[in-house]
């Protein structure tokens, strides 16, 4: 596996290798396992997969975890090498954010809602970063869970919006056996709180058994999944909102295709997951 850390050592590739990136912070667990195992489908055997490493602070609002957050390199770099990572493309701060930069990508629709309501400026700063990282190493295709759903959506409509090259791969939401989706963020729960934190899955599930069962409305489903977070003492609700999977605009009856979201505060320790309900 070739460890680079600047900008300069990324080969300018002109060979006809596939090459698809894993854009992450870090901290890595079995959900970026399962994104490395994608890529590497999508790559072929004989094909180049990618792992960017980069804890972004554009991405982190002022007085959010940026500092705390977790960066086990040591453990990381062995991940990768486990994973069959071909390139691991860790780069400082300082070597991807010049000191007077001034130019930012900003995606102005979908990011007005969800998590882009509750944290300003993050995905400006998820989308600056994902193409700076495109840009340095050219991927034909890159891999995107759906676990930040709001995300992939955003990074899609980067990639038409500006028109790169680049396939988007989708990977299903990866959860622990009981449901918790994976999280670099699940280790600073403490046991009472890992163990209430099941709710947010179980109540999705809820939600989407009353839609199988007939319901409609977005008020009442909605309601239905406060009230089973509720049965959580620790959890504090940030939002639970029921959009069209497409725009992310609010719903008030339930259609095709559309997406339920939440996000949910255990201590000072923010959760996020989603689920489809049609
Ligand atoms: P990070 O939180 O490290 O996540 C990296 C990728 O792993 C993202 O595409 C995310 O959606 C995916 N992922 C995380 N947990 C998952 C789960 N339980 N199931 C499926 N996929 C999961 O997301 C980021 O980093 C950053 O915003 C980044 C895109 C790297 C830009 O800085």
């Amino acid at each position: 596996m070739k460890i680079l850390t600047a900008v300069g050592q990324v080969p300018s590739q002109p060979n006809s290798k596939r090459r698809v990136l894993v854009p992450t912070m870090g901290a890595l667990h079995t959900a970026h396992g399962e994104l490395i195992r994608v890529a590497r489908v999508h790559a072929g055997k004989d094909g180049e997969v990618s792992v960017s490493i980069f804890v972004n602070p554009l991405q982190f609002e002022p007085g959010s975890d940026y500092e705390r957050y977790p960066r086990p390199e040591k453990a990381d770099e062995d991940f990768c090498r486990n994973a069959g990572v071909d390139l691991l493309f860790r780069p400082t701060p300082a070597e991807l954010y010049v000191e007077d930069r001034s130019t930012f990508v900003d995606e102005t629709s979908l990011s007005t809602v969800l998590e882009g309501k509750s944290r300003p400026g993050h995905f400006r700063g998820v989308c600056t970063v994902v193409a700076k990282l495109f840009n340095i190493l050219v991927p034909d295709a890159a891999v995107f869970g759906e676990k930040d759903f709001q995300q992939l959506a955003i990074i899609r409509r980067m990639v038409r919006d500006l028109n790169f090259k680049i396939d988007i791969i989708a990977v299903p939401t990866v959860r622990q056996e009981d449901g918790l989706a994976c999280s670099s963020r699940n280790q600073y729960l403490n046991g009472k709180e890992r163990k209430q934190a099941t709710v947010l899955r179980k109540a999705l599930l809820k939600a989407a058994e009353i839609a199988r069962g007939g319901e409609t409305s977005a008020a009442r489903i909605v309601s239905v999944v406060r009230e089973t977070i509720g049965q959580a003492p620790l959890a504090r609700i940030d939002y639970v909102d029921l959009v069209d999977a497409k725009n992310l605009q609010p719903l008030d009856v339930l259609r095709p295709n559309s997406l339920l979201a939440l996000a949910v505060f255990f201590g000072k320790t923010r959760l996020i997951d989603n689920i489809l309900l049609s």
